[in-house]
């Protein structure tokens, strides 16, 4: 099994240039199967979780590769109404993003029960919901969900009773074709939401978001498009815990601020120096942070992408501090890896509460995407060696995390096979 070796205790210094937005990319991959032409997508990441949407594409048809190392050349026009990759889909949780895509374009869509990252039920009701009032009908059987349009989605105004960015992105993308303006109302304004917006609008379509709703006027097609998706700010902000832990000081380069505008306020409450000058940002830790607590919410607030790497990062604050996981309350199997270090954290109904204590180097299991940049924060920041298990789930978002942290003085190794 391959895994990381990390021997940590290195302040961390340099510089490091952040990606494209992993969840941004997604959908906007998906999207392309709305444009029967040409698109070119720049500063795609390369990380598993696209690596498989481009899979699923060109199982279904699609021509697509990358021209150069970030750079996506994509054409669905060869795509049929069948959607293939069972096995893909089922990994993953953007492969839902087919739902809305297909819809649109074919009027219906069949496909296993989209996969996703590890921490509990991920209902889909609200995307569904969604579908049912543009005109389709819906049905869940056997772990398959089918939708299905018996004539031309209608407009509609939806009002979402749950913000979610899977839901609101679904059903932007079935509304692009529809006749009328669609209005939907409750959603999610991650900056990956308005990326996709961004995205369609160039090729064509109609969408304006204002607050919490987006009003998408439907249109009779797209064209092909060239595009930049935004930079990763869960990215650039795992980085900034990573310094958090170890003390040190970094630039990153190619950022948005505006996205974490939020989050950096809180870091400089706890001691970071932070300096932003348009796309770079630099961050200063001299001595260990002030540690704060914190709830996750829907964006601008603080990101339940960020809670594992924020646990680890309270565990090397002068007070410790909790934290609230109001959106995936089931987001918790980092904590036992923590407790191995050695780690004073206890789960306790959604909320972690964690004491400043000594880790220690240990051997470690991510359990997920974002439980394993905890873990790579948490073995950075402690002296001695630890060992990182099941890289698969890191690398389904951080594209060349150990480039990257080699770069600015971390001491980590990708090691293939088991030994
Ligand atoms: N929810 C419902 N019903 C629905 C949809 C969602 O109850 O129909 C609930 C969820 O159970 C959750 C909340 O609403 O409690 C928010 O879920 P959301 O739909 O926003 O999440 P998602 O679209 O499944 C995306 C990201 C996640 C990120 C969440 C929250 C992608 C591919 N995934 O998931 O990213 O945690 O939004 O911001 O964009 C990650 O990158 O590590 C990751 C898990």
């Amino acid at each position: 099994m391959d895994h990381l070796i990390i021997d940590g205790g290195c302040a961390l210094n340099g510089e490091i240039n952040i990606g494209g937005m992993k969840n941004s990319a997604l959908p906007i991959i998906f999207a392309t199967l709305l444009i029967e032409e040409e698109c070119i997508i720049y500063n795609v990441p390369i990380v598993s979780d696209v690596i498989n949407s481009v899979e699923i594409l060109k199982k279904m048809g699609a021509s697509a590769e990358f021209v150069d190392k970030n750079t996506l050349k994509i054409n669905t026009k060869s795509v049929g109404n069948e959607i293939r990759g069972y096995d893909l889909i089922s990994k993953m949780r953007a492969s839902s993003y087919l739902m809305g895509a297909m819809l649109a374009r074919f009027g219906e869509a069949r496909l296993p029960m989209p996969g996703g990252c590890n921490f509990g039920v991920r209902p889909i009701e609200q995307h569904l919901k969604g579908f049912s009032l543009l005109g389709a009908d819906t049905n869940e059987e056997n772990d398959f969900i089918e939708i299905k349009a018996s004539k031309k989605l209608k407009s509609a105004k939806i009002v979402l009773d749950k913000i979610s960015v899977g839901a609101t992105i679904n059903i932007v993308l079935a509304s692009i074709f529809t006749e009328g303006v669609t209005v939907i109302e409750n959603v999610a304004i991650e900056p990956h939401v308005d990326d996709l917006i961004c995205f369609l609008n160039i090729a064509g379509a109609k969408i304006i978001r204002v607050g919490r709703k987006i009003y998408s006027e439907g249109v009779n097609k797209l064209h092909s498009v060239q595009y930049k998706i935004f930079p990763d700010m869960i990215e650039s902000l795992t980085y900034m815990t990573f310094v958090g832990a170890c003390t040190g000081d970094i630039n990153l380069t190619g950022i948005n601020f505006e996205h974490i505008r939020y989050v950096t306020s809180l870091f400089s409450k706890m001691g970071f120096q932070i300096d932003s000058f348009y796309d770079e940002v630099r961050v200063k830790v001299k001595k260990k942070p002030l540690g704060i607590s914190v709830e996750t919410e829907p964006y601008p607030y603080f990101p339940t992408d960020l809670h594992p790497q924020f646990a680890s990062l309270l565990c090397f604050t002068t007070n410790g501090g909790i934290i609230k996981e109001n959106i995936f309350p089931t987001r918790f199997a980092y904590v036992n890896e923590l407790i191995k270090m050695g780690a004073n954290i206890k789960n306790i109904n959604n909320s972690v509460y964690i004491y400043p204590s000594a880790l220690q180097g240990a051997c470690l299991d991510a359990t997920d995407l974002r439980a394993g940049a905890g873990l790579v924060c948490a073995a950075l920041g402690t002296e001695g060696k630890s060992r990182i298990n099941n890289v698969n789930y890191i690398v389904r978002g951080y594209e060349n995390l150990v480039g990257k942290v080699s770069s600015i003085g971390g001491k980590i190794k990708l090691i293939k096979g088991d030994n």
